[in-house]
């Protein structure tokens, strides 16, 4: 906890991954130490061994370059030694890293988003917070991240994970907490003038004091809710079908569609995730889905990245390439709307910046 008034070298080891990354910082510490001392050690002993002695008379210089035979085996030896420990020590930080940088499969999703001087946490089921994080002890806990300006990197210590958080891109970091308490969330990229402002807590709760937590959340509806809302209010829904079987042969139907490979319009084709979504909205000119015209406007400088996150979740919710529906539900398309692009731009409403007390239904420009 870091509460803790008592002197610590190393911060709580409170996640899953904690003790092995401490167990190879212990053994890369050790093989330092003693290498260092063997070598002061080799320096004073040598010094001592071969010092001048006056009985001996003056230097003789050696006017050779023949150094002898060598010894093969000395040389083998102090190859291959570090050699060993070297490989160990590769292999076993790239175990470490590949294990902290695929998260579990049904790991809990969250959703960050880094801005100066601060961090705004989004859950699915739509509680909100700034510069804390609340999770659950003992589950795979997932984050999602972005940046709505510069370069930022959420970093907690006593989880031993941390992550950069970058502007028009998704990163993820995850961990699984092991220790009820309370840690220190920390900013770890020179950010600006308050970079070191940008700290947080994160609280881990037993399920049910989660649950207790989350149930006391904003009533706002889950993400994919409001995105869902986000969704009719920017007039997506005009084109874009998000029922089965419906086909309307301009827009791509969103149904099913997170998660599988999309066949686009060059040849090529991509996986439809985080980061597609997000650039399908802000630069639709991109990627054109193969059987599709150019047509879509952009959306940018109408979604905030929050919200942004929002619609990825409704998207999510409509199913994915395992068959999984979640909490939204499908929106009914309004045949009778314009289908012209221009319908688009209806909809933004100058609002105030949010924050975990405001609703976030409406489409902000980004601050
Ligand atoms: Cu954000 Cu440093």
């Amino acid at each position: 906890m870091m509460e803790a008034n008592s002197f610590q070298l190393f911060p709580d080891q409170a996640s899953s991954i904690a003790s092995h990354v401490d167990a190879l910082y212990a053994f890369l510490v050790l093989v330092s130490a003693f290498f260092s001392l063997l070598i002061a050690f080799l320096i004073v002993y040598l010094v001592v061994k071969y010092r001048h002695r006056p009985e001996l008379g003056p230097p003789v210089a050696q006017h050779t370059n023949d150094h002898g035979p060598g010894s093969m085996i000395l040389e083998i030896v102090w190859t291959v030694i570090p050699l060993g420990l070297s490989m160990i020590m590769f292999a076993w930080g790239v175990s470490i890293y590949f294990t902290e940088s695929r998260p579990p499969a049904d790991s809990m999703e969250i959703y960050v988003t880094g801005k100066q001087w601060m961090w705004k946490i989004q859950h699915m089921e739509g509680a909100r917070e700034i510069n804390e994080l609340h999770v659950p002890i003992n589950r795979d806990i997932k984050l999602t991240m972005t940046s709505e300006d510069v370069i930022h990197d959420f970093y907690i210590p006593a989880f031993r994970t941390k992550s950069d958080v970058l502007p028009g891109k998704y990163t993820t970091e995850w961990f699984k907490p092991t220790k009820l308490g309370a840690y220190h969330i920390f900013c770890a990229e020179y950010c600006g003038t308050k970079h070191s402002g940008m700290i947080g807590t994160v609280y881990v709760l037993s399920e049910t004091d989660y649950n207790t937590w989350l149930g006391a959340g904003s009533g706002e509806g889950s993400m994919a809710e409001q995105g869902q809302s986000l969704f009719n209010q920017l007039g997506c829904g005009n084109c874009h079908p998000s029922v089965v079987n419906n086909q309307n042969g301009r827009c791509p139907n969103l149904v099913g569609l997170f998660g599988t490979r999309v066949q686009l319009k060059d040849g090529s084709n991509v996986r439809a995730d985080e980061s597609y979504v997000r650039e399908s909205v802000l630069y639709p000119q991109a990627k054109i889905v193969a059987g599709y015209d150019d047509i879509m406007p952009t959306f940018k400088g109408l979604i905030t990245e929050d919200g942004m996150l929002k619609l990825i979740e409704y998207i999510k919710s409509l199913g994915t390439k395992n068959g999984t529906m979640t909490t939204a539900t499908p929106l009914p398309v309004e045949t009778s709307a314009s289908p012209q692009p221009s319908t688009h731009a209806a909809a933004p409403g100058k609002t105030a910046p949010r924050t975990a007390q405001t609703p976030a239904l409406q489409p902000q420009r980004i601050q």
